[in-house]
C-alpha cells in the first residue's frame, strides 16, 4: 500500500570548470514533488506541474520524473500506480542547473517514500545514473554540498562529499536561451591531447583545494578548463562577455554552469550581488536578455516534505 509523501530536491551546478563530469555542487533552488495515492484503483496516474515546470509540454509518459518514479516503484515490486503527482520548481530549465538530475532524484526519492522506506543514497545514485546518465547533477541533488563522483569497477558510481569553505560566495546568471545537454555534448571532441588531459588533472586538484580553503588563485585555475568550456562557449550568446564582466566585478573563477547556458562564478562573500549584476548587464548588452541570482550551497540534498504542505503551497 502506497502512502502520501513529498520530497524537496536541490538544483546543482556541475563541472565547475575543470571538474568535467566528476564534480557537482548543490545550490538553494528546489524542485518539490508530492504523491497522493488517493484516487480510484485502476485510474491512470495524474500529474500537475507548477513553477518553472508549468510550461513543460511533454507527455506524462515521457516525463523523466514520472519515469523515475515508476521505475523505482517497479524495482520495489509495485507494478501499477494510480493517484496524483504534484511537482513544482524554482530551478530554471536548460540553464545548466541540473533540472533533469533533480527530477530523476525526486522521482526515485518519492517512490521510496511512497513505499515507506528510507532512501539509500548510494543505491539511488546508481538508479539515477541508469535513468539520466549525469551523476554530477544527481549526486549533489542526493547528498547536498560539494560532491565528487567517480566510477568503480563495473561502472558503479561512487560519490563523496568534499569540504567547501563558507568564505566562498557564488553568483549565477543565464541568458534567455536554453542549451540542451545533448547539444552541448555533440560539440565536444572525441579525443583531446594527452597534455591537455594532464593539465586538467592539475586544475581539478587546484579547484578542490581552492574551494576548501577559499584560495582565490587556486579557484581561478580550477575554474579554467580545456575539456569542454572552449567548445561550448560559442553556443551561448554573451557568455564570453559575461565571464569577463564577472572577473572585472571581482570574481575569483567564472565558468559555464553544467552544460550551459548559465554561467557560475565563485567570489569573495559579499561580492555576489555585484557579480550577478555584472553578468546580467553583459548578457543584456549582448542582446541575450539575462537573469540571475546569488546562489548558496545547499548542505542537505534531498529532504522529505509533507504532501499536505506542498498541496497547500500549490493552492496558494
Ligand atoms: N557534466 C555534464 C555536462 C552535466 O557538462 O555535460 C550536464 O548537466
Amino acid at each position: 500500500v502506497l502512502r502520501a509523501c513529498g520530497v524537496r530536491v536541490p538544483c546543482s551546478t556541475s563541472n565547475l570548470g575543470s571538474g568535467f563530469d566528476c564534480i557537482g555542487l548543490a545550490f538553494d533552488r528546489y524542485l518539490d514533488a508530492g504523491y497522493d495515492p488517493a484516487g480510484e484503483d485502476g485510474q491512470p496516474l495524474q500529474l500537475r506541474r507548477a513553477g518553472t515546470l508549468a510550461g513543460i509540454d511533454i507527455d506524462m509518459d515521457d516525463d523523466i520524473l514520472v519515469a523515475a518514479f515508476r521505475a523505482e516503484l517497479l524495482r520495489r515490486g509495485v507494478e501499477q500506480v494510480s493517484g496524483t503527482l504534484l511537482v513544482t520548481s524554482t530551478i530554471p530549465i536548460g540553464r545548466g542547473l541540473g533540472s533533469s538530475g533533480a527530477a530523476v532524484v525526486a522521482g526515485i526519492a518519492l517512490a521510496a517514500a511512497a513505499c515507506g522506506s528510507t532512501l539509500d543514497p548510494d543505491a539511488a545514485l546508481a538508479s539515477a545514473v541508469r535513468l539520466e546518465g549525469h551523476p554530477d547533477n544527481a549526486a549533489p541533488a542526493l547528498f547536498g554540498g560539494l560532491v565528487t563522483i567517480a566510477y568503480a569497477e563495473h561502472g558503479v558510481p561512487l560519490a563523496r562529499r568534499l569540504p567547501l569553505s563558507d568564505r566562498v560566495g557564488f553568483a549565477f546568471a543565464a541568458p534567455d536561451q536554453e542549451v540542451s545537454t545533448q547539444r552541448a555534448r555533440t560539440v565536444l571532441p572525441q579525443h583531446v591531447p594527452h597534455s591537455a588531459a594532464v593539465r586538467n588533472l592539475g586544475r581539478v586538484a587546484s579547484l578542490l583545494y581552492g574551494l576548501a580553503h577559499a584560495d582565490p588563485a587556486a579557484i581561478g585555475i580550477g575554474f579554467s578548463d580545456e575539456l569542454h568550456v572552449p567548445y561550448r562557449l560559442p553556443l551561448i550568446t554573451g557568455a564570453a562577455s559575461a565571464i569577463k564582466a564577472a572577473q572585472d566585478a571581482g570574481a575569483w573563477g567564472v565558468t559555464i554552469s553544467g552544460s550551459g547556458s548559465g554561467i557560475v562564478a565563485a567570489c569573495p562573500t559579499g561580492a555576489e550581488t555585484r557579480v550577478v549584476d555584472a553578468m546580467i548587464a553583459a548578457f543584456s548588452a549582448a542582446g541575450a536578455g539575462g537573469d540571475g541570482f546569488v546562489a548558496h550551497a545547499d548542505a542537505h540534498g534531498v529532504q522529505p516534505r509533507s504532501f499536505s504542505t506542498l498541496r497547500n503551497a500549490l493552492r496558494a
